[in-house]
């Protein structure tokens, strides 16, 4: 135990010589203006707009986690709860929810930021990248230190989801 929560170090016999990263090394905040480029025909922030600006952010936290080479390799779960209009302030929070051998996932939360600075859901997903070598095979990566208990729910909730994800490739749906 440590300040009240247990500490687990999930991948640790998958990456032994690896060091394990906490949640915390990697979260990214990643902050835009909606500009009129941005803007769809009805006058709100283009959807595939925001999913690169999203998947760009989850990039960079695999990225700092893996410290090598990533890529995308899915997104599940991406949901516009609400819509941005120009000129609002869009900000985007990434960070490490649980880590498989070679693959990072990823959760994108993004927010309206108003003046007052109170910040509006507009869409979350969850993004899985994949640590690459220079000949683009898999390639281990750092172990993750989760030190609370919403940590701790996020990597149990991406444990279920990590293995959904094989089992739906393995069988093709
Ligand atoms: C992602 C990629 C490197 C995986 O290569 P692969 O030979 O299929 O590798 P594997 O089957 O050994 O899987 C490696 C890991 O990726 C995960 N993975 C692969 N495809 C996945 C998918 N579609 N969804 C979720 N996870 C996936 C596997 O579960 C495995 O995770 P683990 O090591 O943590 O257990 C390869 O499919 C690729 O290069 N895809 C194109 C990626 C790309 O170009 N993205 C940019 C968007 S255009």
């Amino acid at each position: 135990m440590r300040g009240g929560y247990r500490i687990v170090k999930p991948n640790e016999e998958k990456s032994p010589d690896l060091k394990k990263k906490k949640v915390s090394d990697t979260r990214t905040e990643q902050v835009y203006i909606v500009r009129s480029q941005h803007i769809n025909g009805y006058g709100r922030l283009f959807g595939g707009m925001l999913m690169q600006w999203m998947d760009e952010l989850a990039g960079i936290v695999a990225r700092r986690h893996a410290g090598m080479t990533v890529t995308t390799a899915s997104v599940d779960t991406l949901n516009f709860e609400a819509p941005a209009y120009q000129d609002d302030m869009v900000v985007l929070i990434g960070r490490i929810t649980h880590v498989g051998t070679s693959s990072m996932e990823v959760r994108i939360d993004a927010y309206v930021e108003d003046n007052e600075g109170m910040r509006r859901p507009i869409n979350r997903a969850y993004f899985v990248l994949v640590a690459i070598a220079e000949d683009g095979k898999p390639v281990p990566v750092p172990g993750l230190i989760v030190e609370n208990e919403s940590e701790r729910y996020e990597w149990m909730s991406g444990e279920k989801r990590y293995k959904l994800r094989k089992t739906r490739r393995k069988e093709g749906y």
